[in-house]
């Protein structure tokens, strides 16, 4: 596995294999780090799919808004490096913050429509930081295939419609989302919560599970009624602070006012523990 530091280390081992390799194929997992099972399931379909896998580590600070947890963001290099090797991962760029921005970034990539709810609204910014630095990142790669999970499945829309928007050679995998035993979603934040928190964090994909069982029973339900049993139950947790729990149209991510002649929904929900923000979401078919 070779490490890059630097965007000309990275581009030289990708021109070098893309010489070598008549057949090949080039897929980019971009992360920011603290690797768990979720990245490693992008990097193995990454494998099954590309001759090349490249894994990005950057702890992207343009994303995080002034008072949420880029400093105590965690980190561990070597713990990823290990992870990062056993799932088959052939480059690892690990940039720092000066090798990515050697000074403040005049351009900034806005996606506007997808990004007007969900976090969007409650994280003024943060796409602006994902969109760009994505855009930089698979400027500095150049892969046929970028994947991504759909745990960020605002996220997904983002990147698919900047991508289709400006043109960019790359075809965007959207991947599953990978969970616990007990149902809560793989990320990187789960480390922040304490036991207690831990526990009762599992609300979230317990609701995902009622609002689907829902839409299976109820003849005829709202997307209001949808939403008011989703927070219902999250409310049950007693820790739990509800930073949204939405019903919209999926993939355009637009509120509705009832499910006629509706495809497909999403159920989006990010919700506090303490200090922790944890975000979860379910894609349901209407008909
Ligand atoms: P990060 O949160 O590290 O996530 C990297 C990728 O892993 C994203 O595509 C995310 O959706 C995916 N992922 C996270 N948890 C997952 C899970 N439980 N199952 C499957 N996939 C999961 O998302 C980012 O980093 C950043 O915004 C980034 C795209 C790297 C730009 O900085």
């Amino acid at each position: 596995m070779i490490i890059c530091r630097t965007i000309n280390e990275l581009r030289q081992a990708i021109r070098k294999h893309r010489a070598e390799h008549v057949d090949n194929k080039v897929g980019f997992v971009p992360t920011m780090g603290y690797l768990h099972r979720g990245h490693a399931s992008l990097l193995e379909r990454a494998r099954t799919d590309c001759s090349l896998v490249v894994l990005s580590i950057f702890v992207n600070p343009l994303q995080f808004g002034p008072n949420e947890d880029f400093e105590r963001y965690p980190r561990d290099e070597q713990r990823d490096l290990e992870l990062a090797r056993s799932a088959g991962t052939d480059i690892v760029f690990l940039p720092q913050v000066s090798e990515m921005y050697p000074a403040p970034t005049k351009t900034i990539v806005t996606v506007a429509g997808v990004t007007e709810r969900l976090c969007g609204a409650s994280r003024p910014g943060h796409f602006d930081g994902v969109a760009t630095v994505v855009t930089k990142l698979l400027n500095m790669a150049q892969p046929d295939f970028a994947y991504f999970g759909m745990k960020d499945a605002q996220q997904v829309a983002v990147i698919e419609q900047m991508v289709y928007d400006l043109n960019m050679p790359v075809t965007i995998v959207p991947c599953p989302t990978l969970r616990e035993a007990d149902g809560l979603a793989l990320s990187s934040r789960n480390v922040y919560l304490s036991e207690e928190e831990r526990r009762q964090a599992v609300v979230l994909s317990a609701a995902l599970n009622d609002a689907e069982a829902f839409m299976r029973g109820e003849a005829t339900v709202t997307p209001d009624q949808l939403q008011a049993a989703v927070v219902e139950r999250i409310q049950s947790a007693p820790l739990a602070r509800i930073d949204y729990a939405d019903v919209l149209s999926y993939p355009s991510l637009e509120p509705i006012e009832s499910f006629e002649g509706v495809d497909r929904i999403i159920v989006a929900l990010a919700v506090k523990f303490g200090k922790t923000r944890l975000i979860d979401n379910r894609i349901l078919h209407i008909h």
